[in-house]
C-alpha cells in the first residue's frame, strides 16, 4: 500500500473523536438534512495517482468551493481587469459580512468572500447568455464528468432564505459595482453554490492548481502560470475567511472551504486534496475537515512551509 493511502486510512481512524463537535449548516434549510457523520477524502498527485477513503465518491454541495471556478473562469475570460472591481486582501471577517463592504465603498476585499464572489458572478453574467450552463460545462470539462449537476432544491432553498446575499448584492448595485440585475446575479450565484460534486471529481477538476495551471495528463493549459500562482495565493490568504490564519498555522496549505463541509487544499507541485465532512465550526468551515488536513501535512511531513 502506498504511503498516501496509509496516511488517508490513518487520518480516517484518528478523526473519529472529532465527530459531534460541529454542526451541519442549517441556514440553507435544504443542507440540514445531510448526516453529520459523513467523511470522505481524496488525494490526487500531479503524477495522476489517486488515493481515497470513506465517502470520497459521494456527491455533496460544493457551496463556496464554487468561488474557485467563478474566479478561474473570469480570469481566463477577462484577465487582470477583474481587479478593478474586487480586492486581494484577507477580510478578517465572516464570509457574508455587510459592514466591510460599506466601509470600502462597494469594492469587496477579495473574490472568496460572498460580496467578492457576487461581483465575479456579475462579470460572468455580462459575458454569457446562460452563465449557469457555461459554468456547469466548464466544470464538467475540467473533471471529464458530463454528469455534474446543480441541485435545484438547494439553490431554491438558498434563494428563499438568502437575505444576506440579497442585501450584499443590493449594496453592490448601489455602489455601481454590479452591472446586471440583482436577481439574475443572485440566481447564478445560488445555482453555482448548489453544484454537487464528489471529492474525487473536485480533485480532478482542480488538479491544475497543483501543476502550474496545466492538466498533467493532457498538458492542457487551464490557467496561466501567473494566474495559478495568484489563485493559490488568494486561497492561502482568503480561502477560509476569518479562520485563514489558524488554517495556515494548522495545515500549511492554500485551501478553500464551503458550508457543505468540503475543503479543497493544494500542495503545489505535488497534489490536490479534497476532504468532506458536513459538521461545521463556528466560522462555517468543516470541523473534521480541518483536522484531517492538519493530520495530512503532519503525517506526510509536507506542506508549503
Ligand atoms: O452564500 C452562501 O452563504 C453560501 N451559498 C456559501 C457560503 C459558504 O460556503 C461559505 N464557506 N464556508
Amino acid at each position: 500500500m502506498s504511503d498516501y493511502q496509509k496516511i488517508l486510512n490513518k487520518i480516517q481512524d484518528n478523526v473519529q473523536p472529532f465527530f459531534g463537535k460541529g454542526k451541519v449548516a442549517d441556514y440553507i434549510p435544504e443542507l440540514s438534512s445531510i448526516s453529520g457523520d459523513k467523511f470522505g477524502m481524496a488525494l490526487l498527485t500531479t503524477k495522476g495517482e489517486l488515493y481515497q477513503v470513506g465517502d470520497a465518491e459521494e456527491n455533496f454541495s460544493i457551496q463556496s468551493i464554487s468561488k474557485i471556478f467563478f474566479l478561474t473562469m473570469a480570469l481566463n475570460q477577462i484577465g487582470s481587469k477583474i481587479w478593478q472591481r474586487v480586492g486581494r486582501e484577507p477580510s478578517g471577517s465572516q464570509f457574508n459580512s455587510l459592514i466591510q463592504l460599506e466601509h470600502e465603498e462597494g469594492i469587496p476585499r477579495n473574490p472568496f468572500i460572498n460580496s467578492g464572489a457576487l461581483v465575479i458572478v456579475d462579470m460572468l453574467c455580462s459575458l454569457y447568455e446562460g452563465p449557469k450552463l457555461n459554468l456547469l460545462n466548464y466544470i464538467r470539462k475540467l473533471c471529464l464528468n458530463p454528469n455534474i449537476e446543480i441541485n435545484d432544491q438547494v439553490s431554491i432553498s438558498e434563494r428563499m432564505t438568502g437575505h444576506r446575499n440579497a442585501s450584499l448584492a443590493c449594496f453592490l448595485k448601489s455602489y455601481h459595482n454590479l452591472e446586471n440585475e440583482v436577481d439574475h446575479v443572485l440566481d447564478v450565484y445560488f445555482n453555482g453554490c448548489a453544484i454537487e460534486m464528489n471529492s474525487i471529481d473536485l480533485c480532478k477538476s482542480l488538479l491544475f492548481l497543483a501543476n502550474k495551471g496545466k492538466q498533467p495528463d493532457t498538458e492542457n493549459i487551464c490557467l496561466t502560470y501567473r494566474n495559478t500562482k495568484k489563485v493559490n495565493s488568494l486561497m492561502m490568504t482568503c480561502g477560509l475567511y476569518n479562520e485563514v490564519g489558524d488554517f495556515a498555522w494548522r495545515v500549511g496549505l492554500p485551501g478553500k472551504s464551503g458550508v457543505g463541509g468540503g475543503i479543497v487544499a493544494v500542495l503545489p507541485g505535488k497534489y490536490i486534496t479534497t476532504v468532506w465532512s458536513p459538521e461545521l465550526n463556528k466560522n462555517g468551515n468543516s470541523f473534521v475537515g480541518i483536522k484531517a488536513l492538519e493530520l495530512l501535512t503532519t503525517y506526510s511531513r509536507k506542506s508549503i512551509f
